[in-house]
């Protein structure tokens, strides 16, 4: 099948996409896909508005992945890629990938015993959030990013907001009544002051929606209520940022 719009572009890739898209991960923009394929996502197809630029900026920026871009980006037409994507990104690469199996990241998350924390963001709302911890979560090594409520931690915007580090954390939603097991550390104002207080690799750390914090359901759950230190006229940090600073206060004393 050809695409209309681009004749000259390779029927095959183009064709790829549009029987994945439904389904599949969407990478938008080049660091993304660097990303997932660093951390080992499948990634079936590869499109790219100029082939060359790609792989100057992978001999810049990601030679460890230079050869797998080499052998997976079909260039494109603009119009072409602009069909595929939603929003184009200013690096004028996407790419889709296979989402991991849930079995799979359930397995992960459970394991034990575990070498890092499990991040549970407990009925987040805001999508750009949920990104921005799941990179935080990358970069700490953590076990994983869980979420309960309704937001999908695997929704286009979430995934665009973890610049493709889905692949390097176990990304899931499950009710509270399936976290992973591990002593649940609460964050919560209102706690014991984080300065105090030692992480364990195995814990479970959890933190409350932006709108209304922790939950009661999570809240009877917590073996600890944890705080991080504010001034008394300040309420509460951002989300991510007080993720940010919960896995960097658990780094300093794991072996990371
Ligand atoms: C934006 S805050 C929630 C504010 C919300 N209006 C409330 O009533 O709690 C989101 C989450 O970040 C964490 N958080 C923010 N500031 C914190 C602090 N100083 N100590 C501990 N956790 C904090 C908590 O888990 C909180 O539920």
């Amino acid at each position: 099948m050809t695409d209309p719009a681009d004749p000259a572009a390779p029927a095959g890739p183009v064709a790829v996409w549009h029987r994945l898209a439904d389904f599949a991960v969407l990478l938008d923009g080049f660091h993304a896909l660097k990303h997932a394929l660093r951390f080992g996502a499948e990634v079936p197809v590869a499109v790219t508005t100029d082939r060359a630029a790609t792989l100057a900026l992978a001999d810049e920026l990601a030679p460890d992945v230079r050869e797998t871009l080499d052998a997976l980006l079909t260039e494109v037409a603009p119009g072409t890629y602009e069909k595929l994507v939603p929003r184009p990104h200013p690096t004028g690469v996407a790419a889709l990938a296979v989402r991991p199996p849930r079995a799979a990241n359930l397995e992960v998350l459970a394991r034990v015993p575990r070498p890092a924390p499990v991040v549970v963001l407990d009925n987040p709302r805001n999508l750009g959030n949920a990104g921005a911890v799941i990179r935080l979560a990358a970069g700490f090594g953590a076990t994983g990013v869980v979420t309960t409520g309704t937001l999908d931690p695997w929704h286009p915007t979430v995934v665009r907001g973890g610049a493709g580090l889905h692949f390097a954390t176990a990304v899931e939603r499950v009710t509270v009544e399936e976290l992973p097991a591990g002593p649940l550390y609460a964050l919560d104002p209102e706690g014991d002051d984080i300065r105090g207080v030692k992480l364990p690799d195995d814990a479970v750390l959890a933190f409350g929606s932006e709108r209304s914090g922790l939950s009661a359901e999570l809240r009877a759950r917590a073996d600890h209520l944890v705080a991080l230190p504010m001034r008394p006229q300040v309420s509460s940090y951002n989300l991510a940022t007080s993720v940010g600073m919960t896995l960097y206060h658990w780094s300093l004393t794991a072996d990371f």
